[in-house]
């Protein structure tokens, strides 16, 4: 039997109600299903619906659970290959020795990829071969979009009928239940259904560039339906981890040292047609700590622009605390009239959106000064006194004088005030904040101990190289020349690089430069891994800080430093061999210790030699 028949029988065994009650959870009989309070989240009226038929048990509220499978993951806290064990256990079922050695957990994951994938795939062709695909093309036409990016972000259509998607997945031999899983198929009484109908569909990718879901708009304005369906949770979407357009991002953001972020995907889009590329944006949600967590890896520099509506100032203030808390340096973009950039882009063009954004770039402090004055009504003094208070606050946390001297100075412009009483009202402020706090008016012995709640410090990435040198080569590899000539100069030396270099150097040379011939930072990325990224976006930022200076001509191109860099690492690799022989040294008979001496005496010259070259006019 295949792991996937196995698995179908193991959930067709499955009897569903009693695997919920078995969690001690309270189930109600209501027509043909079963309701109780949902295990997933706190609520007082049930909405966690078990559903015999279709062997689910999904929450209404939190859309916890699902399959038996995904049910035991979720509530055992499991991962693929225990939960299909445990539902195997309690149906008295063993599992054949096949899928025992196999990693379930990944070959369902590579199915997956490849439904949602073919799924893709059956969109775009829908869109770009049809007449109803003519009529959303010219929406997106309309909405300012070419032939050229609806083909680069994959876009494509899902057709008015209730089940086409599912038939050509059925045809490609698919099961049900993992079409489901993806979230692309639904069943009721009279079968399967698509969950997509009628929608122009904008796929999600993952950071690896696989498609793990959707963003479905509507596309004729058909009243009482929700202008944007977003694919359900599922194994592979993850709604609070998701970050639109990552993918495409990833090597500008790394290249220019910043993302943007926006609201909305047509935002992104409208960033994306001009120029910025490094912008992303959730999917409907605020951002979070998982997702500031993924972009923290690539860069600390971001830009935020949301609507300039109510509703994007305050999420602007939300996420500058957040992304502050993270030790980012937070700006902003604040677009004029409650424009959202893909109206501000549609409305004035291209070129002008562009400039608009890079030459409005404001620090945080200045936009949440700016937005406090923001539609008020400064005939109102009422108006007046909230203003100067909340910017009172926000001065009070600056911790520079002369800054605040120049918001104090543009308030009193701004406000039409005096300068002497708006300063007076400002100190008088200053000191009712500064009043003592209740730990001072403790006696010195019984003043609580806060020092076991230290502010909490981001994570600091240990470095994991041995020495600068080897981040250096990578510098200089950027000439194709070059990157041979090292390694032609450190091949047998590569004790002296970090594991982690030595991975990246030769992706470099044996991947990177056997398939193109000059360098790119964006290509080279490509084809590295998560964690190979992360560490090279690492060494970026070391070399960043290098008190070595390779001035910007020089990147790269100075022979005699280069060569030095090769001579160093020989002279690490020599350094490091000979402590592993001193260490062997202590424990070897006569004979082997003469070898060994011989050796370190040997390599003790050659990193003498090497040492007096470099001493001889070169640097390091
Ligand atoms: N959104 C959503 N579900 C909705 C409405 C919005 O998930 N029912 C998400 C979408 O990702 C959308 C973002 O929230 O891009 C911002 O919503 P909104 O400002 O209403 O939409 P716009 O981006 O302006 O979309 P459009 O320009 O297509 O009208
Ligand atoms: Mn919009």
């Amino acid at each position: 039997m295949s792991f996937q028949d196995e698995v179908k029988n193991i959930i067709d065994k499955t009897d569903i109600v009693s695997l919920v009650e078995s969690y001690n959870i309270t189930l109600e009989k209501q027509g043909k299903n079963y309701k109780g309070l949902c295990p997933f989240h706190n609520e007082k009226t049930p909405s966690f619906i078990v559903s015999p038929d279709k062997k689910l048990a999904t929450c209404f509220g939190c859309h916890g659970g699902g399959n038996p499978i995904s049910f035991v993951m979720q509530i055992e806290n499991v991962g693929y290959k225990e939960a299909v064990e445990i539902l195997a256990k309690k149906n008295g079922i063993t599992l054949s020795s096949y899928s025992n050695d196999k990693d379930y957990e990944s070959e369902l994951n590579k199915q997956y990829y490849d439904i949602l994938n073919l799924s893709k795939d059956f969109y775009k062709g829908y869109l770009n071969n049809t007449k109803d695909g003519q009529r959303a093309i010219k929406y997106l036409i309309d909405r300012g979009l070419s032939q050229e990016l609806i083909d680069e972000f994959n876009i494509g259509l899902a057709p008015n009928e209730f089940d086409t998607l599912y038939k050509v997945l059925k045809e490609s031999n698919y099961l049900e239940l993992d079409m489901y899983d993806c979230g692309l198929i639904d069943k009721n009484n009279n079968g399967y259904h698509d969950i997509f109908v009628n929608r122009i569909m904008f796929p999600i990718f993952d950071i690896k560039n696989r498609v793990i879901g959707y963003s479905a708009r509507i596309f004729n304005d058909e009243k009482n339906q929700p202008k944007y369906i977003n694919s359900r949770e599922t194994a592979l979407y993850h709604k609070n981890e998701v970050l639109f357009n990552i993918n495409l991002a990833k090597s500008d953001i790394m290249k220019k040292r910043r993302v943007i972020l926006h609201e909305g995907q047509m935002d992104v889009i409208a960033s994306y047609k001009s120029g910025l590329k490094e912008a992303i944006c959730t999917m409907g949600t605020a951002i979070n700590q998982n997702q500031v967590n993924v972009l923290r890896k690539m860069t600390n520099n971001i830009i935020i622009c949301y609507d300039g509506d109510k509703a994007g100032i305050e999420a602007s203030k939300k996420a500058i605390n957040l992304f502050e808390q993270n030790g980012f340096i937070v700006h902003l973009v604040l677009l004029p009239d409650n424009l959202d950039p893909d109206d501000f882009s549609k409305k004035y063009g291209n070129l002008e959106y562009y400039n608009y954004f890079n030459e409005n770039i404001i620090d945080s402090k200045e936009y949440l000064y700016r937005i406090n004055l923001l539609n008020k009504n400064l005939n109102d003094n009422q108006v007046i006194e909230e203003v100067k208070k909340n910017i009172f606050e926000l001065l009070s946390n600056m911790n520079s004088e002369t800054l605040v001297n120049t918001y104090l100075n543009r308030l009193k412009d701004d406000l039409n005030l005096d300068k002497d009483s708006l300063i007076k009202d400002y100190n008088n402020y200053i000191s009712i904040i500064k009043a003592p706090k209740y730990n001072e008016i403790y006696n010195d012995y019984d003043i609580p101990d806060y020092t076991e709640y230290e502010e909490i410090k981001p994570e600091v990435i240990k470095p994991k190289w041995n020495s600068i040198v080897e981040l250096r080569i990578f510098v200089y590899a950027k000439n194709r020349g070059y990157a041979m000539y090292i390694n032609e100069g450190i091949k047998d030396y590569f004790d002296a690089l970090s594991f982690e270099s030595q991975t990246l150097w030769v992706k470099l040379i044996d991947e990177y430069y056997n398939n193109f011939e000059k360098y790119d930072e964006g290509k080279f990325i490509n084809i590295l891994s998560q964690e190979e990224c992360d560490y090279f976006t690492l060494i970026m930022e070391e070399l960043a800080k290098d008190s070595y200076k390779l001035n910007d001509d020089d990147y790269g191109y100075n022979y005699d430093d280069m060569c030095c860099c090769i001579d160093k690492l020989q002279e690490i690799a020599l350094q490091k061999r000979n402590e592993i022989n001193k260490n062997k040294l202590n424990n070897s008979n006569e004979s082997d210790s003469k070898k060994i001496l011989t050796e370190i005496m040997n390599n003790k010259k050659r990193s003498l030699k090497l040492k007096q070259k470099n001493s001889k006019g070169r640097k390091n």
